[in-house]
């Protein structure tokens, strides 16, 4: 991304505010003028006061000053308030449009892009753009006002002396241009570090039981050191820069300023011109000189700021890959068939991991889905709730391709358990709420009931108002599943999709999880993917899954007497 297009879509975050940053801009003139008129009133001070003995401008003077120094100070209040308002309006404007973003993204895209990253863009690289967009870009601004205001006083005071010091004045920016493409590159360097350094605790402390478990301690900390090093590396390069920046454009600004003194002192000397200009005009030449010696140290926010700015905007250019139609409907409650046709779909290009399926479910039916690990049942479960496209063929609900509905609609007729329950840091009873919105305390207790959940809730410290931990680390195996079971009971959707809902479980916690998934089943249409073919005693259809291919289909007895894989897997379980 140039810099071109980076400052024309942040120009673009910033048009909702455009008519407070006028404003700001206004008041930022108005402050940069009295700035110049401040080094202007040097002239009378001396010519007139001084030298003069005027002594009706020396009591005009200082009050004349007060009220400069007052009006100045009150617009200086309004414009970096303004400012200050307007870059904290953009930074929580980002902030908010990066989440929806990412809640709208694919699950293929954060299979690919670790979460550590993720949060160090919307916590980190946010952060960096706020400091370029609230402090650097607002300085520049009133810097570049006061330039003008001071070079105007500087030509008038003495245009020669004043182009002269034209001369050397950019000659105290090379610098700033040398090492504008050092800093960004370093920034950008540094924010991807951060971003592994996010990682890494992200895995880690998520991880922490394996990590202990494994004695991988030391290596953690060796793994999290090095990043850390590598922070402080490219940390302390960034500081390198700045602070041979510093003294630099301060040198070469020195040269200018003795050189100036030098020939201005012998005009005043040989009478062509006066104490008091001269005087004037080395005060804004000095004054004028502070903006330039800020925009170095602001230049390095600048450059981080835009570094930030690109992987932010990168991320928002991250293409939605499952989008709703513009005119997609909404689907009217299920009642008929789910339909897959010759639906092939594939990860990475050119691996295909469904070949051409073929597959309906009837409403009220209990589907099995068994194979071995890694045939492609997760994958064919994923593509109802839209989760993926298929590449090819059509997945239809009641004659609808998902692809044109509304996400709501067809996602809100799904119930979907997996074997990895994802609960929240929240109270029992948030937990079974969640995404149902307007249900009563008696709703929850009643879905708890049916998923056998009521007994252990109970027990509970705080009963339904028990905060469980993060992920429910405060629940065993079996009781967070049956919350997300009864999750799903209160969701009350007519299609139920169960991942290997209850293979991490145990036979004792199985056994009422298993109690729990019938009561559920009533009066819906399930798909279920299996792995323990007891779990599967009361399907009504059986498929088999092997390699991306639908192999077997039938009843129990059916598919034991054809002789195939199923009879090999049901073989296998019951050797004993
Ligand atoms: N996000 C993914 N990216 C790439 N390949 C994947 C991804 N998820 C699963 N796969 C591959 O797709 C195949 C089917 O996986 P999956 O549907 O999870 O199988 P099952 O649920 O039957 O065990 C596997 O070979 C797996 O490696
Ligand atoms: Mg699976």
């Amino acid at each position: 991304m140039t810099n071109k297009e980076i400052v024309t879509r942040l120009y673009g975050v910033l048009t909702p505010y455009r008519s407070k940053l006028v404003i700001a801009m206004v008041g930022m003139v108005i402050v940069a003028g009295f700035n110049a008129a401040q080094a202007y009133m040097v002239k009378p001070l001396l010519d007139e006061i001084f030298v003069n003995k005027d002594k009706v401008l020396l009591n005009i003077l200082p009050l004349a000053l007060l009220a400069i120094f007052l009006v100045k100070g009150v617009f200086y209040f309004i414009y970096s308030y303004l400012l200050e308002w307007v870059g904290q309006c953009v930074i929580r404007d980002l902030r908010n449009r990066i989440y929806s973003h990412l809640n709208r993204l694919s699950l293929s895209f954060f299979h690919h892009t670790p979460t550590g990253e993720l949060i160090s863009r919307i916590v980190n690289d946010v952060t960096l753009l706020q400091g370029a967009v609230s402090h650097a870009l607002i300085r520049i601004l009133r810097d570049f006002v006061s330039v003008i205001g001071l070079l105007v006083v500087i030509f008038i005071m003495d245009w020669r002396l004043a182009c002269m010091s034209m001369i050397f004045l950019p000659m105290a920016a090379a610098p700033i241009i040398i090492f504008g493409k050092k800093f960004r590159r370093v920034s950008t360097t540094y924010q991807k570090s951060v971003g592994e350094a996010t990682n890494i605790l992200h895995e880690t402390i998520g991880g922490t039981r394996i990590v202990k478990a494994f004695c991988m301690e030391k290596q953690e900390e060796k793994r999290f050191a090095a990043q850390i090093q590598h922070l402080f590396d490219t940390l302390m390069k960034e500081t390198k820069y700045r602070c041979l920046s510093h003294p630099m454009i301060e040198f070469m600004g020195g040269v200018g300023i003795a050189l100036i003194i030098w020939f201005g002192g012998m005009q005043v000397l040989k009478g062509t011109s006066t104490m008091g200009s001269f005087m004037s005009f080395l005060a804004a030449l000095i004054m004028l000189y502070e903006p330039v010696k800020g925009v170095s140290k602001i230049n390095s926010t600048i450059q981080s700021g835009l570094a930030a700015a690109t992987r932010i905007f990168e991320l928002l250019d991250v293409p939605l890959e499952i989008v709703e139609k513009p005119d997609a409907i909404v689907l009217p409650p299920f009642h008929d068939t789910i339909t897959f046709k010759d639906v092939s779909f594939s990860y990475e290009k050119n691996e295909p991991v469904l070949h051409r399926i073929n597959l309906r479910i009837h409403r009220g039916e209990i589907l099995a889905v068994v194979g071995p690990s890694g045939g492609g049942k997760t994958t064919l479960a994923n593509l109802l709730p839209r989760f993926h496209d298929v590449d090819e063929g059509t997945l239809q609900v009641d004659g609808h391709d998902v692809r044109d509905l509304t996400l709501h609609s067809l996602r809100s007729q799904l119930a979907l358990v997996t074997q990895q329950t994802i609960l929240f840091n929240d109270t029992v009873r948030s937990n079974i709420a969640y995404g149902s919105r307007d249900c009563t305390e008696e709703d929850i207790h009643r879905a708890a009931d049916a998923a056998f959940a009521l007994d252990f809730i109970e027990q509970l410290p705080d009963g339904f108002g028990t905060v469980i931990g993060e992920s429910g680390a405060r629940l065993s195996g079996g009781q967070r599943q049956r919350i997300s079971i009864a999750r799903a009971i209160l969701k009350d959707a007519p299609i139920l999709v169960l991942d290997e809902a209850t293979s991490a479980l145990d036979t004792e916690s199985e056994r009422k999880v298993q109690k729990a998934l019938e009561n559920l089943m009533q009066n819906r249409t399930t798909l279920v993917i299996a792995h323990r073919l007891s779990t599967i005693k009361n399907a009504d259809r059986i498929i088999v899954m092997q390699a991306g291919h639908l192999v077997e289909e039938g009843t129990h007895d059916q598919l034991l007497q054809a002789h195939g894989v199923y009879e090999g897997l049901h073989k296998m379980q019951y050797a004993d």
